[in-house]
């Protein structure tokens, strides 16, 4: 028997809103916009749908007399405080209607202090101290009259080719919810604050499912693969109250994303009741031609006003067109004042029309001391032990001399990562400097390359020898910002450049080596760390990057951030997730036959029918939320208060987690369950809570979880729906081990 329950999240808003209303000033706000709306000219309402680009109507003169004709809703990418004050002033005291102006950045994973990347803040698992970064990066942004970020980005995606996987929060849904949510908050705060920023929930949807990894690429998503996985933190920051939606670049099954009125329309404005307002990414209504989805701007201004999009970023086919469209009668003048409502209602939300314009905190917060302590903590949290072997780190403060290697050890404007507008290489430490100012002339370093693509071993010499000199080695690989990010999607994931032999020299020194790899994406380096003795994985972590491997690599705290998504073996690999399915002819290790293993006259049809490949075999470099610690923490004693749970109910599970090590560590604490049979096949694994908790040496935790039924829920392919049957559950400290249990859902 399966049970039904009422999907439609439409149904139970209605019914929400309906027993309590509108509230008196929701009311009061939406007659408010409807009276300017009727006050306004048809142009003035297609301006408010407009987002231009700084300079777009020529210079700051031209630009004021298009905000008083009311040609423009927004701008994007206009810097400096007084500047936009004085936008904002035209705006709100010499336009017809008093309408103020959305400015929009994108301020990603900080302003000027700067923040791990996205992908690395996700490494954290501490969704709060993500909430805190994006507060300080509002405090930051707001301060030079910034008020609206396109952030956070709640892509979910599998492929560590495609450059913006850096942006991410990596491949599990609820994983990139926890962290969508947080950063919503973080960035809007207190909306009647004026250090609010509105953040905007992007890219709707499935932009990170792009073949190959490719950006900008098409993208095929089952129904159920789209619900179940990439529109669940949409729909939580939705839930969380963000303000605007970026509908994407992407095809979505034959339909670009911006122009898709099954998911602009049908699911976030009628299934989730959504009342915020949309925005186009960059052109991407006008791309709608190259996709071959429109003729030309006028078609395209047609297909995504009726799908949904409010705003249009950048390019004009709504201002060149809507007004033509509505003349001949294919859209009716009501649909551009839906639009207009939605725009205005962010704006009041936003209080920009009672707040004053040049209320900017004072820009001295910038890179203040206290940002700085958060950008240093969070970046901490956000590196991944992978390998330590016969604890090689930490390493003592007192070694007699410590060999600093490779190019990424010293570049300022690469450790910030991509998407960086605002931030300065200069407000960097680097790791060089924060180990010269610990070590002094203790630190031997040498870059050995220029820049991670170098081909030269002419600095191979002088690296060698500073690495014979000293008792251990920290190198330092992995890739520029530049080779992360949007439109930088890599085919090939390795290590760039002689990176590698440059590894291999290092290693015949014998001493004891210590690989540190700065990156945008998880890299396929099984071949590095066969070779290092211990691998911290650093991401691209920010402004703080030098003093926070430091505290790692010396051991003022230790390593405690996991991989929000899996590591592959080589990009062959890809996709690689740990929620896939099992298949049909599901393999073991015992199962593998390896390539060279194959005799050369193997008169075999097959080696077994078996699902894997004869050179990565079946497992991935590593799995998703792996990484390790100083110290070592085990898992012990799980318990159900159940063995069954009913359809409408719950249990708890729980684990005694301690610290049999001698560090003083965090543990990111993991709960997985798999659902054994399903009216669809069922993931492997499903991550369904977690938690990190702080241990001292000899402690022990007793963690606990509630599992609601409601937790079980899954689209498959007809309706939302919770499925009696067999589970089976883990808690452990990544997707791979764990404590395993079972309960039956009656
Ligand atoms: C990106 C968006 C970004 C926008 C504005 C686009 O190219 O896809 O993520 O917010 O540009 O800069």
């Amino acid at each position: 028997m399966k049970i039904k329950i009422l999907t439609s999240i439409v149904g139970l808003w209605l019914l929400a809103s309906c027993a309590a209303g509108l509230s008196d000033s929701q009311d009061l706000q939406e007659q408010k916009i409807r009276q300017i709306i009727s006050e306004m000219t048809l142009d003035e309402k297609i301006g408010q749908m407009q987002q231009s680009n700084d300079g777009f109507f020529g210079d700051d003169e031209a630009t004021k007399q298009a905000i008083r004709d009311g040609k423009v809703g927004s701008f994007l990418n206009m810097v400096g405080a007084e500047r936009i004050a004085e936008f904002q002033r035209v705006a709100l005291e010499e336009s017809k209607h008093g309408i103020p102006l959305l400015f929009g950045r994108d301020v990603i994973h900080g302003f000027r202090t700067i923040f791990p990347i996205p992908l690395g803040i996700a490494s954290s698992w501490e969704p709060d101290l993500a909430q805190e970064a994006m507060r300080v990066s509002a405090v930051e942004a707001s301060s030079m009259g910034i008020n609206w970020t396109f952030a956070p980005m709640m892509d979910v995606t599998w492929d560590p080719r495609w450059g913006r996987i850096a942006e991410s929060c990596g491949e599990d849904p609820l994983l990139a919810s926890k962290f969508a949510v947080a950063m919503v908050k973080g960035f809007q705060g207190d909306l009647n604050d004026p250090t609010a920023v509105a953040a905007c929930a992007k890219h709707f949807v499935g932009y990170g499912m792009s073949e190959a990894g490719r950006d900008y690429n098409t993208t095929y998503i089952p129904e159920p693969l789209l619900r179940n996985v990439h529109l669940r933190p949409f729909k939580a920051a939705a839930d969380a109250g963000v303000l605007t939606f970026m509908s994407a670049f992407n095809d979505l099954n034959g339909v670009p994303t911006s122009g898709n009125e099954f998911t602009l329309k049908h699911i976030l404005r009628d299934e989730w009741g959504y009342k915020g307002m949309v925005v186009s990414d960059w052109a991407s209504i006008e791309e709608m031609i190259a996709h071959g989805f429109a003729a030309d701007k006028k078609q395209a201004a047609e297909i995504s006003v009726k799908a949904g999009v409010d705003m249009e970023m950048a390019s004009t086919c709504y201002a060149d067109n809507l007004k033509q469209l509505i003349k001949e009668g294919v859209i009716s003048e009501d649909l551009v004042d839906n639009h207009v409502a939605n725009i205005l209602r962010v704006k009041m939300e936003m209080g920009l029309f009672d707040k004053p314009y040049d209320n900017h905190v004072s820009t001295d917060t910038i890179l203040a001391p206290s940002h700085l302590k958060v950008s240093r903590e969070l970046a901490r949290k956000s590196m991944v032990l992978l390998k330590n072997n016969d604890n090689t780190l930490p390493i003592s403060k007192n070694i007699r001399s410590l060999a600093v290697i490779g190019p990424l050890a010293d570049a300022a404007r690469d450790q910030l990562g991509t998407w960086i507008f605002d931030g300065n290489g200069d407000d960097s430490t680097t790791p060089k400097e924060a180990f010269g100012e610990i070590l002094g002339n203790r630190m031997n370093y040498s870059s050995g390359l220029e820049y991670s693509r170098d081909k030269s071993t002419k600095g191979f010499a002088k690296a060698i020898s500073a690495a014979q000199n000293s008792d251990a080695i920290l190198i330092f690989a992995g890739e520029e910002a530049i080779l992360s990010g949007e439109a930088n999607a890599r085919g090939i994931i390795d290590l760039p450049g002689i990176q590698t032999e440059l590894i291999t020299e290092l290693k015949k020194t014998g001493k004891p080596l210590i690989l540190v790899v700065m990156a945008g994406r998880p890299l396929g380096i099984g071949a590095e760390m066969d070779m290092a003795d211990a691998v911290l994985y650093a991401w691209h972590p920010g402004t703080m990057a030098g003093p926070a491997i430091a505290d790692l690599v010396f051991g003022d705290f230790s390593p405690s951030g996991k991989l929000p998504v899996t590591f592959v073996k080589g990009a062959g690999q890809i996709p690689f997730y740990y929620y896939r399915k099992n298949t049909g002819r599901p393999a073991t290790e015992n199962d593998v036959v390896y390539i060279d293993d194959i005799p050369r006259d193997s008169k075999q049809l097959s080696l077994g029918f078996k699902s894997m490949h004869i050179d990565y075999g079946i497992t991935p470099l590593l799995p998703f939320g792996y990484g390790l610690s100083y110290t070592e923490f085990k898992y012990d004693n799980l318990k159900l208060s159940s063995k069954e749970m009913s359809t409408d109910g719950a249990i708890t599970l729980s684990a005694d987690i301690r610290n049999i090590g001698n560090y003083e560590a965090e543990e990111i604490v993991q709960l997985y369950i798999h659902d054994k049979v399903g009216s669809i096949t069922r993931p492997i694994k499903e991550l369904k809570g977690f938690e990190k908790i702080n241990l001292k040496p000899g402690d022990v935790k007793n963690v606990s979880f509630e599992l609601k039924a409601e937790d079980l829920q899954f689209y498959n392919g007809d309706d939302y729906i919770i499925e009696p049957g067999d589970f089976e559950v883990w808690i452990g400290p990544n997707s791979d081990e764990g404590l395993k249990g079972s309960f039956v859902l009656k």
